[in-house]
């Protein structure tokens, strides 16, 4: 074909082709130019599995989090893997968790051979109260992981004092709750609890977790457990290398985080205060535009002190007012452009929990409605205003379409 055909078939595409506008995911995650030269000088140190830049990244977590001891690994599901096989759950064992959360924590629960026990969330804060967990505890249970959600925090007073009364230990799921305080404290700040740092986090590793505790012993046996159970870190820092004679002191799993990863989350753990601020503005902007929408129902936020950190940005497609319901939401979204996500949908709706008896499975009527309801907007933080309205304007007109 002549280059003359080909400028004019590129001609005729451009006229029938509107401008194609960029498509705005859901999320992209916050890195900067420096965060970009830390992994590259990692790279070119010589040393880029789990060193020195793990060690800074625990000792930031301390700080943020406030808490005593803070273990990296490479995802928070490996953190909950270790932290369940160091608590001893096994058959016979009950946790109680919410169906509306993450995959993973079921998965791990049934593959320990435990049996994982849901509860039902608020309808509206989709989380988890003492009124609901109370009911469920027996004399199996042996844990709790009640999830913090979207970022904003557990009711964990009421919480804490049911499972204080029964003895049964927590362990909080705070994979969204980088930043996220509860009556002033960060959670993750006493007790156990587990952070993401996963790609779309608000703050990423790529793929990462970090287990923070203020149990000493549970902390030095997680930090052998998660790199094959060797004692110590088996890192010697002088030599910048392995410890030779590092012994198996139990046997152990391989869930380290490589420095190359730790070192991107250093500068954006600097800058979380602030990325926090932004997606705060964000939000306060959608909950702003869609007041006047009946059709599009934002979450609730905890009526006691709290900090948000907005990790996401949900709504409930209220499908008495709306002829689509969210699978075509999200569609009509995806049409102008727009990414969306789903967190989450429920644990017992998946093929492989489908077809298990599942305990407390049947008075899910919270987590069955959202469930069916939930998409997560875009939010993050290097959105500008226009992206936000670009959003505002895609839900609105799509509302607009579809209303009842
Ligand atoms: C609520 C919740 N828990 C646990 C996890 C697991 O985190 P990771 O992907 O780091 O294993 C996620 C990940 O998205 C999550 O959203």
């Amino acid at each position: 074909m002549s280059n003359n055909s080909v400028d004019a078939i590129q001609r005729i595409r451009a006229i029938a082709e509107p401008a194609s506008v960029e498509f705005l995911p859901f999320m992209r995650p916050d890195i900067d130019a420096r965060d970009i030269d830390e992994v590259v000088a990692v790279l070119r140190s010589g040393w880029i599995t789990s060193g020195s830049k793990v060690k800074q990244l625990e000792e930031k977590f301390v700080q943020q989090v406030g808490c005593e001891h803070a273990i990296a690994v490479s995802s928070a599901t490996a953190g909950l893997h270790l932290v369940l096989h160091a608590m001893g759950i096994g058959p016979g064992d009950e946790v109680i968790t919410p169906s509306l959360t993450w995959v993973s924590t079921v998965n791990l629960i049934h593959l320990s051979g435990a049996t994982p026990v849901f509860v039902d969330v608020d309808r509206h804060t989709l989380m988890v109260t003492a009124e609901q967990i109370e009911p469920a505890i027996t004399s199996r249970t042996k844990l709790i992981i009640p999830v913090h959600y979207a970022g904003a925090p557990l009711d964990q007073d009421s919480i804490r004092s049911v499972a204080s009364r029964y003895s049964v230990p927590i362990v909080d799921d705070a994979a969204h709750a980088l930043g996220t305080y509860y009556q002033g404290a960060h959670v993750g700040s006493r007790g156990t609890a587990i952070f993401s740092l996963q790609a779309i986090k608000n703050v990423t590793t790529a793929e990462g977790g970090v287990i923070c505790t203020d149990d000493s012993h549970l902390a030095k046996r997680l930090r052998r457990l998660r790199f094959h159970g060797l004692g110590a870190d088996a890192f010697d820092r002088k030599t910048n290398s392995r410890l030779p004679n590092a012994e198996v002191v139990e046997p152990g799993f391989k869930c380290n985080l490589p420095d190359m990863n730790a070192c991107l989350a250093l500068g954006q753990l600097d800058r979380l205060a602030s990325s926090n601020a932004r997606r705060a503005a964000i939000a306060q902007q959608y909950s702003q535009a869609f007041m006047s929408l009946d059709a599009i129902l934002p979450l609730d936020r905890p009526v006691y002190t709290h900090e948000h950190a907005w990790h996401l940005f949900m709504v409930r497609v209220d499908t008495d007012r709306l002829s689509i319901g969210r699978d075509a939401l999200m569609l009509q979204l995806k049409e102008q452009g727009i990414g969306t996500g789903l967190h989450f949908r429920a644990v017992h709706q998946h093929a492989f929990y489908k077809a298990l008896p599942l305990t407390g499975a049947a008075k899910l009527e919270n987590t069955n409605w959202n469930s069916d309801r939930l998409v997560t907007l875009p939010l993050f933080p290097g959105m500008s205003d226009a992206d936000v309205d670009r959003v505002i304007v895609a839900v609105k007109t799509t509302v607009s379409r579809f209303a009842i």
